[in-house]
């Protein structure tokens, strides 16, 4: 049990003991809830305000803070006050670093993991690049934050689904098709890559200002793709590996993968059965030749499903996707991790789901984030106001391999180091604010390795090994727990005793960025430590006791940084 848990199970005994005949009063899980941390260390390590039990106990807060003070028993866990109404608890702090440090030796890594989770799935949407568009940093956020909700759910013990839901299906794919018979040829495009696809589809909207022909020719090709012609489809395939094997390299960079890559082409098929559907429970309405879901009673624009020619849009496909993974993951959540100018998007989706009469729509949540423009600009394909990830990713790398050659030339592996720390830098860049905040994007803040960054992070993380490397050689005796009771361990014991709760705060609010933020405190305390003791040096027993402390950091930052998606090397 950790420290506030017990100490909110001590003082709901405390309660019931001295009130057994009151109703309504909290039980240990609801103080709990109730037990805050004061800003100041002074008043005390929590607070209990009890103004909760004036109601049922129809006392004043400084009677009940009084009573309880007098009558607790537990000075060896904590010793308390009454203050204005508050009952303060001071731990004691030698029981409470032997406490934590039991705990952290017990969980080393898994400190913080739960079975909260045991038995529900949650499917993540996350990543959902297009096909024949290059991977560019508008991508970056849903890839990484993404990523990192699968790893902390996980962590607690949920089943989750990694989707990519591809955009592999609409009529530009029919435009790149005859832009590439026109224009293009295998080798130039074999060479070229994604970014030779880029380029025919400009040339296709260039000519086709002058020759409107072309747009109909687009669409023939489309809809030979649709009606599975072999050539057509023989090409479409071909882009479609080309565009998944550019991207698959960033994946494995940034150590991103996915359970499933079943995207909008995928659920074409199944938006048949979606359309009967909502023609038999009389939900779909015609406007202007198209097929439409009315959302007005929602002060929404109506939900497009077929448009004139009876092809259906992305709205439609969704449908599909959301009805194949609740049939076939029985998720308890779905999330869309998806820029907010979808916001709309996913409204009218939900919404459509619940109309169609299905439970499970309130589980569906679309998990949105700020937008990305880059140094101030809005991103543009066409206009090259954007910076593809390849590019950013291996500067990343080439920047930290110049800053080891410089300051640890002997590093052996450092091209690996390299580019854990490049990497590191530029997740932690991403993650390191609310999600809902827009990004602009810049180059020398992604490259930033000084002050709270990811390098930062990892160093303190590669500092601790290397101490603990060296702690190998003295053969210590057991620790001395007395020795973690300077106000440095303790602010750092304290921090880490809150990192459980963290890790389930950022999986209930889907953010990540609570980690970054915990981990980057946890790091900062160690140093301060750090400086503060000589942590090898005095009485073996007491040495132990830091030695065993750094290595419970070094086990918690690793876990934070795995957490959002960063690899902890063990030299730096
Ligand atoms: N491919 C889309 C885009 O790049 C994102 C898809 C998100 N997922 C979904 N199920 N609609 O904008």
């Amino acid at each position: 049990m950790d420290m506030m848990s017990r100490i909110a199970a001590l003082a709901a005994d405390c309660i019931h003991t001295l009130w057994p005949d009151a109703e309504g009063l909290p039980d240990a899980e609801a103080l709990r809830g109730f037990l805050a941390v004061p800003p100041d260390p002074a008043l005390g390590d929590y607070a209990f305000p009890c103004f909760r039990l004036s109601k049922p106990l129809r006392m004043a807060p400084p009677k009940i803070a009084e009573a309880l003070c007098e009558a607790w028993s537990h000075g060896d866990v904590a010793a308390v006050k009454p203050v204005n109404g508050y009952m303060n608890f001071f731990l004691n702090r030698e029981n409470f670093a032997r406490e934590m440090m039991t705990l952290l030796q017990a969980q080393g890594e898994r400190f913080g993991a739960s079975d909260m989770g045991a038995g529900k799935t949650i499917c993540l949407d996350y990543s959902s690049i297009n096909i024949a568009k290059r991977f560019h940093i508008g991508h970056l956020s849903t890839t990484v934050l993404g990523n990192s909700l699968k790893r902390i759910f996980d962590f607690l013990g949920y089943r989750t689904v990694g989707i990519n839901h591809l955009g592999d299906w609409g009529t530009q794919f029919g435009k790149m098709i005859c832009a590439y018979l026109k224009w293009g040829s295998r080798e130039q495009v074999e060479q070229g890559g994604v970014a030779a696809l880029e380029q025919l589809y400009i040339r296709f909207h260039q000519e086709a200002e002058k020759d409107p022909a072309l747009e109909d020719e687009g669409r023939l090709w489309f809809k030979k793709i649709e009606e599975g012609d072999p050539e057509a489809l023989e090409i479409f395939h071909w882009f479609k590996d080309l565009t998944l094997r550019d991207a698959q390299r960033v994946y494995d960079l940034l150590g991103v993968s996915f359970d499933s890559y079943a995207g909008e082409s995928f659920y074409v098929d199944k938006t048949g059965a979606i359309v009967d559907e909502l023609r038999e429970k009389g939900l779909l309405t015609q406007s202007e030749g198209a097929w439409v879901v009315d959302l007005s009673e929602d002060n929404m624009p109506p939900c497009l499903i077929l448009k004139k020619d009876g092809a259906t849009i992305y709205a439609t496909r969704d449908l599909a996707a959301a009805k194949y993974r609740q049939d076939t993951y029985h998720f308890d959540k779905c999330l869309y991790v998806v820029a907010y100018q979808q916001d709309l998007h996913f409204r009218q989706v939900f919404r459509v789901l619940e109309k169609m009469g299905y439970a499970w729509a309130k589980d569906c949540v679309h998990v949105s984030f700020g937008m990305v423009s880059y140094e101030g600009e809005a991103l543009s394909t066409r206009k090259g106001i954007t910076v593809h990830l390849d590019d950013l990713l291996s500067q990343a790398i080439e920047k930290a391999r110049t800053i080891m050659e410089e300051k640890s030339p002997d590093l052996p592996n450092r091209d690996d180091v390299a580019r854990q720390v490049g990497i590191g830098a530029v997740i932690y860049s991403d993650l390191s604010n609310n999600r809902i905040k827009d990004i602009d994007f810049h180059w020398d803040r992604a490259l930033n390795f000084d002050g709270e960054t990811g390098p930062y992070v990892q160093y303190t993380h590669a500092r601790c090994c290397s101490l603990l490397r060296k702690a190998e050689a003295l053969s210590l005796p057991e620790p001395d727990w007395a020795a973690l009771t300077d106000d440095e361990a303790q602010s750092l014991l304290r921090l880490i005793s809150r990192f459980p709760d963290v890790i389930q705060e950022a999986a209930a609010r889907y953010e990540p960025s609570l980690i970054t933020r915990a981990v980057t405190d946890i790091a900062q305390a160690y140093n301060k430590y750090y400086y503060e003791h000589r942590i090898l040096d005095g009485e073996p027993a007491q040495a132990a006791a830091r030695v065993a402390l750094t290595d419970a950091v070094r086990a918690v930052v690793k876990t934070g940084l795995f957490l959002i998606g960063i690899e902890a090397p063990e030299r730096m």
